[in-house]
């Protein structure tokens, strides 16, 4: 059984890539410093697998604490790493903290990968390497565009160091998985998102706003040049996404992939828009959400959507939970989560 370190893995997403890891039969070390999650998702994860992973409270930034983790839990296999900043306005805001946790943070844990010999890791990347693309559906070749926020520029960074680390040293393999946009919850709604505040991404947004947290949703503009005039996203379930990882893993730790590095888009290949979403919520759920019309929100692209083949080809993985399941999921863990019932 390989023991896989999970960085972030009290997280969105790495809750559910704990889950699916546990449920394939591998061993998971989880390290999180608590900073945008709880403690108690350790119970969700327990109670949907019947493990209770081993957890390290740390920081990542921080070299010894972490240094002492890799001791304790020797031999690790290989790293899952989504510990980082990740809310794009705050990062306008925050810019320092976040290339010191995201840049830094990379820079430490490939720097420890070494020191311990471990010699496979999985990169949690973004859609948002692309910018507004030339031309949809995206695949891997399309070039990445400046970044419009520093968040956008750490993943790039983090891209560019793990792929010069690999040129420097050969000593290890990678796998960078750049995410359209994750949503909705475990089927159970023992585990899902938690944002902090007023919800940035558009389904905490909807889902509190049916639960009547929020007065109404605003859509951001519908004056693209789309079919209802309102942006477009790759919506892919959290669920599938985390199902991807498990795929990587095999591919990294039986050496399949000849190449030191690759890239995998992971979304769905459909693009929706938001219009779309709000009328599909509605539908899957029985809830009525009010909403209304806003101006563009700055630095919001118009369309994008993936060309996940290569993932499909090389991984053997598609993501095929339909949209109305998985705003299903949302709302389930959202009622929950609220008492709702
Ligand atoms: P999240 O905030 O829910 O999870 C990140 C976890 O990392 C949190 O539990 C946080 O406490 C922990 N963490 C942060 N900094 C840390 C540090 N220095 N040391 C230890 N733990 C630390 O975010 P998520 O949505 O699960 O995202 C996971 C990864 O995927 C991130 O790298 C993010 O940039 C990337 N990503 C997310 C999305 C998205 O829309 N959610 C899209 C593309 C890429
Ligand atoms: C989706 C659509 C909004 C909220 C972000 C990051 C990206 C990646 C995924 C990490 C857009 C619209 C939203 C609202 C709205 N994360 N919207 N009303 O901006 O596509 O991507 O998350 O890597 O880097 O930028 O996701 O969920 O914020 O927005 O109309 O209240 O919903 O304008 O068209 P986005 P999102």
């Amino acid at each position: 059984m390989a023991k896989i370190l999970v960085t972030g893995g009290l997280g969105y997403i790495g809750s559910h890539t704990v889950v699916e890891l546990i449920q394939s039969g591998y061993e998971v070390v989880i390290v999180d410093n608590l900073s945008n999650s709880e403690k108690t998702v350790l119970d969700g994860i327990e109670s949907i697998t019947g493990v209770l992973p081993a957890f390290e409270e740390l920081d990542i930034c921080d070299e010894k604490a972490f240094q002492n983790c890799m001791t304790k839990h020797a031999k690790i296999d290989a790293i899952i790493h989504f510990a980082a900043s990740k809310a794009v306005g705050e990062s306008i805001e925050k810019s320092l903290d976040y290339y010191r946790n995201n840049v830094f943070g990379i820079i430490q844990l490939l720097s420890l990968m070494r020191n311990n010999n471990i010699k496979h890791l999985i990169f949690s990347s973004s859609c948002t390497v692309y910018g507004q693309p030339d031309k949809l559906p995206i695949d891997e070749t399309a070039p990445r565009k400046p970044a419009t926020s520093p968040y956008g520029n750490t993943k790039q960074m983090c891209e560019d160091i793990i792929t010069d680390a690999i040129t420097s040293y050969h000593d290890f393999t990678a796998i960078l998985l750049r995410y359209f946009n994750p949503i909705g919850a475990h089927p159970s709604a023992k585990i899902g998102e938690l944002p902090k505040g007023v919800p940035n991404n558009l389904v905490p947004y909807v889902t509190q706003t049916a639960a009547g947290i929020r007065k109404e949703l605003s859509v951001f503009g519908d004056d693209y040049n789309t079919p209802d005039g309102s942006a477009i996203r790759d919506y892919i379930y959290v669920v599938d996404l985390a199902k991807a990882h498990v795929k990587a893993m095999q591919r990294l730790l039986a050496c399949e992939n000849k190449k030191e590095i690759e890239i995998f888009n992971l979304g769905t290949g459909n693009g929706v828009s938001v219009l779309e979403l709000v009328k599909t919520f509605m539908n899957a759920t029985g809830v009525n959400l009010p909403y209304k019309i806003v101006g563009r929100r700055a630095g919001d692209t118009e369309e994008v959507w993936a060309d996940s083949s290569f993932a499909e080809k090389e991984l053997g993985w598609t993501a095929k939970t339909p949209l109305t399941e998985v705003l299903a999921s949302a709302w389930n863990w959202e009622k929950k989560v609220r008492g709702i019932k």
